[in-house]
């Protein structure tokens, strides 16, 4: 086994989007990333070669079936989940969030508790809040208003015998903070509860390992992982048996019970492209590694994605730091460990929006307002500025892209 880490070889990985080649600069990734050309290939090949319904005992049927569940057994070891059965699939975070209330709320009583926080998208949040209208508490967890970090203590002090769940954002699509959300899986566990995390704006930047974290559930999008507009939803076997469908009443296996509509097949399909790019990427910086294991070459290609992030980031957050009409919100540096490469900030005098429609004529997309993650944009009363500006930053982004922002930043004051 090789013991130096190379660094992540740009003109390789861009080549599997073809959009960068365009010259416009991508740096609203948190948004939505380009796309994996795996991916598009994969999507088209089914819906021109395999676009027939499952279940038959036709030819083309039963081969357009094996290829979808191939794709889920990829995703499952994707995200280290111990059954396929646990992968479920839906159109979009959103959507998830939303049948994952209404499912798991179906026995709750009036007087149960359910444990949110003040920096969710409001996807994890509004399907909660809406439970009040059958007497489920709902807490918000806050942040320290200083370090806009949460404190375990602060949950404990909200968690009692009667909270059924707590759920919580694993990075934030604002402030890109990475929660400690190993830790707080023990906290709601050791107090009887369920775990959910919205890994949204984490999954584009880390490998997720679902056994490691020990969540109950965990959501994320495919358009943000580099693949199409479509969710995944990460549920322990035994929970999501025990679950209530909302599918049609003759149908109970797990996830169809719980994937109304089904999954679209050919997304699902398109999904496995990222995890053959995962393992081209691992192979093409680890030549003398290729017998590595599938989980081994997902964690590495991963990693050299966090450390050439923590360089952009760095970057920038240096450059941001040293303005004196600029504050920069949460973690004031690129630190790997401590943030993903989603960086949000203000200037002091200058609204957001005129901030950044001063950047758009240099075809460099960033972007500004509260991106739906509105209470805590609120709470730092920021709503009148016009939110946030972002620049969110992924593993193609170069250092000469965020330099070039930088130049055009300096023209802004
Ligand atoms: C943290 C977070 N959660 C949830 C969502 C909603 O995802 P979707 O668009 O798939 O519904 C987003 C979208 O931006 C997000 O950033």
């Amino acid at each position: 086994m090789s013991t130096v880490s190379p660094s992540l070889d740009l003109d390789f990985v861009r080549s599997y989007f073809p959009a960068l080649q365009s010259g416009f600069t991508f740096m609203d990734n948190a948004g939505g990333s380009q796309t994996l050309k795996p991916v598009v290939d994969k999507i088209s090949e089914y819906l021109l070669h395999s676009d027939v319904q499952h279940g038959a005992s036709y030819e083309v049927s039963v081969k357009a079936g094996e290829k979808v569940n191939d794709a889920i057994r990829e995703l499952a070891t994707l995200i280290n989940a111990q059954d396929e059965k646990e992968v479920v699939m839906g159109p979009s975070s959103t959507m998830m969030f939303r049948i994952l209330s209404l499912t798991l709320s179906k026995d709750w009583q009036a007087g149960d508790e359910v444990i949110t926080t003040n920096s969710e998208h409001e996807a994890n949040c509004s399907p909660w809040m809406d439970l009040k209208e059958r007497g489920i508490v709902v807490k918000i967890w806050e942040t320290d208003p200083e370090t806009l970090e949460f404190n375990l203590e602060d949950l404990e002090k909200l968690i009692t015998e009667k909270t059924r769940l707590v759920t919580m954002v694993h990075a934030s699509n604002i402030l890109g903070t990475i929660n400690p959300v190993a830790d707080v899986a023990a906290v709601v566990h050791k107090a009887g509860a369920l775990f959910c995390v919205d890994g949204v704006a984490l999954a584009p930047h880390r490998l997720i390992d679902v056994q490691a974290m020990d969540v109950d559930f965990y959501v994320f999008s495919c358009y943000k992982v580099y693949g199409p507009h479509s969710a995944l939803m990460y549920g322990k076997l035994h929970l999501l048996e025990a679950l209530p469908g909302i599918n049609h009443y003759f149908i109970d296996e797990v996830p169809y019970k719980i994937q109304p509509g089904n999954k679209n097949f050919e997304l699902t399909y398109g999904m496995s492209g990222l995890t053959d790019y995962l393992r081209e990427v691992h192979d093409h910086h680890y030549p003398s590694d290729i017998s590595s294991s599938d989980q081994e070459k997902f964690q590495k290609s991963f990693d050299l994605f966090a450390t050439h992030e923590e360089q952009l980031a760095n970057r920038l957050i240096d450059y941001l730091n040293s303005r004196p009409d600029v504050v920069v919100l949460g973690e004031a540096s690129g630190d790997k460990n401590k943030r993903v490469a989603t960086i949000s900030f203000y200037h002091k005098t200058l609204s957001s929006s005129d901030f950044v429609v001063q950047v758009d004529p240099y075809r460099i997309g960033i972007r500004f307002g509260d991106f739906y993650a509105k209470k805590m944009v609120e709470s730092l009363n920021l709503i009148e500025k016009d939110g946030v500006i972002r620049v969110s930053l992924v593993h193609y982004n170069t250092l000469e892209e965020v330099d070039a922002l930088i130049r055009v930043m300096e023209t802004i004051s």
